[in-house]
């Protein structure tokens, strides 16, 4: 009878417990799930483009390469033809690789260009109009990803992207409110009206007949009409007019470069993500060796011990970022000393929780910080298994903000990257060392952050995010949220975020997120809260691979991201 009426208890008990469990999963916010392939981007209509690719038999690096020209139609805040970017890839063999497709300095660029005869830094010089430009990477970027890995022809991938640039695209009312917003600078920085100077609505269409013209061009005589062909001569014509100082032979010496990824395991994971000239890959690998001795899972998501056990570990990564760091190809890098073990735990071997460190323990220095999201990142997995994580920028907001009406595209202010003078922010409050000094065609140094992981072995996330110096701490706690607090990849996308950059020495939160009990107690342990600077602190897109090998999308709902798949 005891243990009937024992049985009888377990059973019920089983029964409660898995309608908890139910209720728990119906209420998991998820994103797309799809069973074969996913593109997530920051538009619609890029991720679309990208999938359309993938359902016709296209891998994920042809539709890397049609997503990345759809988003200089969709998304022209970030997406670009004038930039550049990164891209991390894990082919469904397990084989990974990464490409650098960053932009350079000009050959005629001098480490004091953009000082004053008292050596101070002339504003704006470094991120508005021609002298912010950096050669362009992303059409060799393209082509060699193309080349390499891509399985159907260019005209495959092109001819959606032109008709996209013919048709035009529809604009959402947050794109409306970024235009009307950086509407006052394209003046500054452009002789002539631009394309973006009109009072576009929600629901107007833009249409890029110019922009259709050039890679129309591209399509027919290659890789080599940007770089040295009829292309490559207006766009200098162009940036000389405009006071800029790249030359012909800038463009016909550029060169995407293939670099090999930072790798490192952090539990049961191996992250694979950017190496230099990004300090993606080197500061999360930093920061997640610091924290995996932590119990965070046991801390809890955004709680206190779990918030200041991060930010010390960020603090730390972000000042030795500040001094390391540089384009590979001109200065020496110990990544082997920095991501080591020994290393990273006697960097925190200071740190307690009774008390925040000060930064200026670690370093010093007095600096403002503004944050942005006007990068674009985009993930995509294939129906045969290979994965992609790429991130692409014009640096600022519309980059230079000078459009060359005449090619269709905006020009990057990637420039502003480097370290214009020691100990002096850039627009993202980063400050650099001699690390990152401008030299005639080094690549500046990046917080760009595609990363793709795997977990026992197998694909499991593709992730990234725009957001300046943000970037890498936001794509380590989406990585957290899923893997030491449980979300799905919807929710780790979602979830309020903060960042600690080292200097300037303040936790910034994005507001009214995080409770207010745990901020006081972060004040009364010495740090200092910033509400205020960062409605957002980055977008972040990902996939995430299900337990029963389906995809789950995470397109983030600070902007208008959006998966796409089948
Ligand atoms: O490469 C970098 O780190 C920057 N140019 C990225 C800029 C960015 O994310 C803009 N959005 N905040």
């Amino acid at each position: 009878m005891i243990k009937n009426f024992a049985y009888i208890l377990a059973l019920l008990c089983f029964f409660v417990s898995c309608k908890k469990n139910n209720d728990i999963k119906e209420t998991r916010k998820k994103g797309l799930i799809t069973q074969n392939a996913m593109v997530v981007s920051a538009r619609v209509e890029a991720s679309k483009i990208g999938s359309d690719i993938l359902k016709k038999g296209g891998n994920a690096f042809d539709a890397m390469c049609a997503t990345q020209l759809s988003l200089a139609i969709a998304y022209p805040y970030a997406g670009n033809l004038g930039g550049g970017g990164f891209m991390v890839y894990r082919k469904a063999n397990g084989n990974i690789g990464s490409i650098d497709f960053r932009e350079k300095a000009p050959m005629a660029a001098t480490k004091d260009m953009y000082l004053d005869e008292n050596g101070e830094v002339i504003p704006e010089k470094s991120t508005l109009g021609a002298m912010a430009v950096g050669v362009p990477g992303t059409i060799a970027g393209v082509f060699e990803v193309h080349e390499k890995l891509g399985s159907l022809p260019i005209e495959d991938i092109l001819k959606p992207v032109i008709a996209l640039a013919h048709k035009g695209v529809v604009v959402t009312e947050k794109q409306e409110k970024r235009i009307k917003h950086y509407q006052p600078f394209f003046p500054k920085a452009n002789k002539d009206s631009i394309i973006l100077d009109k009072l576009w609505k929600a629901n107007d269409t833009i249409k890029y007949p110019a922009l259709a013209k050039t890679l129309e061009r591209i399509l027919k005589h290659g890789r080599d009409e940007f770089y040295k062909g009829e292309t490559a001569k207006i766009l200098v014509k162009f940036i000389q007019e405009n006071g800029g100082i790249i030359t012909e032979e800038d463009l016909a010496r550029y060169k995407a470069q293939w670099r090999t990824p930072i790798t490192f395991t952090y539990d049961d994971l191996n992250i694979i993500s950017m190496s230099p000239p990004s300090s993606g890959g080197v500061c999360l690998a930093q920061i997640m060796k610091m924290i995996e001795p932590f119990h965070l899972d046991e801390y809890g998501h955004n709680s206190l011990k779990a918030i200041q056990a991060i930010t010390e570990a960020e603090r730390r990564a972000y000042a030795d970022r500040s001094f390391y760091l540089g384009d590979p190809d001109f200065v020496k890098i110990p990544i082997e000393t920095l991501i080591n073990d020994a290393y990273l735990s006697g960097r925190m071997a200071d740190f307690s929780f009774e008390k925040a460190t000060l930064s200026s323990d670690v370093s010093h220095g007095n600096i403002q910080i503004i944050e942005s999201n006007e990068t674009t990142h985009y993930s995509i997995i294939d129906q045969f298994g290979n994965a992609i994580s790429a991130t692409t920028t014009l640096n600022g907001a519309y980059g230079s903000k000078l459009y060359c009406s005449e090619l269709g595209f905006f020009l990057n202010n990637e420039m502003d990257d480097f370290s214009s003078k020691p100990g002096e922010p850039n627009m993202f409050g980063l400050i650099g060392a001699e690390a990152n000094s401008i030299i005639p065609e080094k690549r500046m140094l990046s917080s760009m952050t595609p990363t793709i992981v795997e977990k026992n072995g197998k694909l499991y996330m593709s992730v990234g995010t725009p957001g300046g110096a943000t970037i890498i701490t936001c794509v380590l706690q989406t990585i957290l949220n899923i893997h030491e607090f449980g979300m799905t990849m919807q929710e780790a996308v979602d979830a309020p975020r903060f960042h600690h950059q080292w200097l300037p020495d303040v936790i910034m939160m994005e507001p009214n997120s995080f409770d207010k009990s745990i901020i006081q107690q972060l004040e009364k342990l010495g740090y200092t809260i910033n509400e205020e600077d960062s409605p957002v602190i980055g977008i972040v897109d990902g996939i995430l691979v299900l337990d029963d090998n389906s995809y789950e999308g995470g397109a983030d709902r600070r902007g208008d991201d959006t998966a796409v798949g089948f």
